[in-house]
């Protein structure tokens, strides 16, 4: 592989020098947030484009805003250096990039805003094929972790330390067999899966939690949406789920940036629909793949071409 460059402290380095101080806040206290973002080559282009970039750095800002965070550098400033680094690094496959905003000062003290302190921008890649093995459909499990709450860590800021709830209810997940989980709110209503949004269908329709349901308010879910509405003509409903509609649900899914697409065929070892992945996501997953490799001139518009 050759070199690969990282973005910190205002500036491109090798990856390898892109390192932190151990008594850095964001370290100590988890006071970062950050994304996960998507870059695809395009075959018919023989180029890289990310997915919807706009969108992510404008949902980072909102993270920022929700727990408090400077955010060192605008919108566009982002999306030109994720292009120079998709360019640095040679990327010429699926690859994913993780922009993080941290509290950079070497301070004790869980306080987030204090005079004259400066929060950093940073940014690295690495290539991302697949997340998960969906080929063949994923067991999915209800954690007994309960999801964080808007009033403890929001779920809608993509807040570093919250990871460790997800961390939890996936190890759990994972150690009982299931291949991902779905977690619960506190009033015991679904929220998503560990780091993805979900849907079911149920009677021809789209359902997916709503966004007051201590989800992360997802592109790939917003995404979906649209592709749903535009290519198939199928309404999606927001709305509280109830856990017991999960074992009624015709077809199930989750979605995600880095999840993609994956279609779910049991929760809790109750086969969703006939066990088998249903056509309705069948549809959506090969429209969403199309639209990330740049297949749906409709959709060019989500794509930032590098
Ligand atoms: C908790 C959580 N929910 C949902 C998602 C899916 O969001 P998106 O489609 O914007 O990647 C993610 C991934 O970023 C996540 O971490």
């Amino acid at each position: 592989m050759t070199s690969q460059y990282a973005y910190i402290r205002g500036t491109f380095v090798p990856l390898e020098d892109a390192t932190i101080n151990i008594r850095t806040h964001a370290f100590l206290y988890g006071t970062a947030v950050f994304e996960g973002i998507k870059a695809y080559w395009l075959p018919e282009e023989n180029r890289m484009a990310a997915f919807r970039l706009k969108e992510h750095y404008q949902r980072l800002i909102q993270s920022c805003r929700i727990i408090g965070l400077q955010h060192p550098l605008d919108v566009d400033a982002m999306i030109d250096i994720t292009k120079e680094l998709l360019h640095r690094n040679h990327c010429n496959s699926a690859t994913y990039l993780r922009p993080i905003i941290y509290k950079s000062d070497l301070r004790i003290g869980p306080i987030l805003k204090v005079p004259h302190t400066h929060d950093d921008f940073c940014l690295f890649s690495v290539p991302m094929d697949g997340y998960l093995d969906t080929s063949n459909g994923i067991k999915v499990g209800v954690s007994s972790w309960r999801r964080l709450d808007d009033n403890a860590i929001p779920a809608r800021a993509k807040v570093n330390g919250a990871y460790v709830n997800t961390a939890l209810a996936k190890t759990d997940g994972y150690a009982s067999g299931f291949d991902d989980v779905v977690v619960l709110t506190n009033e015991g209503h679904v929220a998503e899966g560990s780091a993805m949004n979900l849907f079911l269908v149920r009677d021809g329709k789209l359902i997916t939690s709503s966004i007051t349901d201590n989800i992360l308010e997802g592109i790939t879910r917003s995404s979906v949406i649209e592709l749903a509405a535009k290519e198939l003509g199928l309404e999606s409903v927001s709305r509280t789920i109830d856990r017991t509609e999960l074992y009624i649900a015709d077809e199930a899914f989750f979605v995600g940036t880095a999840t993609e697409l994956a279609p779910i065929t049991s929760f809790d070892h109750r086969p969703v629909g006939d066990g088998a992945i249903g056509e309705i996501t069948k549809k959506l997953r090969d429209l969403y793949s199309k639209a990330v490799h740049g297949l749906l001139p409709d959709y060019h518009h989500w794509l930032t071409k590098v």
